[in-house]
């Protein structure tokens, strides 16, 4: 199963976001399998971002995620058993409703096109690939923090 890990950056908690952002991927009709305020360490933020590590701006991304806690969740698709909904998988879908990274970029109604203004504070992750979802929720979940569960909106969201 196709799993997207999505994180609210400190400034998204700090700023009173996390409901706001969470309802965003309920109301699409995301399926939550786990969810977590968590204070990460410098390790941690370095090997998620570990492909960025060369760049200029590495040190202060760094800083920016370990500093204060952020919010952890997986997210699916309700469809167990399909890798891709009309051909596009929970992790190009949430990247569509999180926005381009420059939220002056992001389109309106994007969560980054409507919640925030900076490269450097644009509120929330969501993985790039299918393979670094799955690398991401090993480096940020235990195994007995995911739940699984069915929601009663299933037959209301697919026909
Ligand atoms: P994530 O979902 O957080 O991975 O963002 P992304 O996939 O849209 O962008 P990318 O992986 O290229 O960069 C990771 C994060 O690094 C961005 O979300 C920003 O928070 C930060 N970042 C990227 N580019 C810049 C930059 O030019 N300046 C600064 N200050 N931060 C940057
Ligand atoms: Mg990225």
């Amino acid at each position: 199963v196709e799993q997207s890990y999505i994180m609210i950056k400190p400034d998204g908690v700090q700023r009173g976001l996390v409901g706001e952002i969470i309802s965003r991927f309920e109301k699409k009709g995301f399926l939550l399998k786990g969810l977590k305020l968590f204070q990460c360490s410098k390790d941690l933020a370095q090997e998620h971002y570990k492909d960025l590590k060369d760049k200029p701006f590495f040190p202060t991304l760094i800083d920016y995620i370990t500093s204060g806690p952020v919010v952890c969740m997986i997210q699916i698709f309700v469809i167990l058993s399909c890798k891709a909904w009309e051909g596009v998988g929970v992790v190009a879908s949430a990247r569509k409703l999180i926005g381009a990274t420059n939220p002056l970029q992001a389109e309106p109604g994007t969560i980054r096109g409507d919640l925030a203004v900076q490269t450097g504070r644009n509120v929330v992750h969501g993985s790039d690939s299918p393979d670094n979802g799955k690398r991401e929720i090993a480096l940020w979940f235990k195994e007995g923090e995911l739940c699984e569960w069915e929601s009663v909106q299933t037959p209301w969201l697919i026909e």
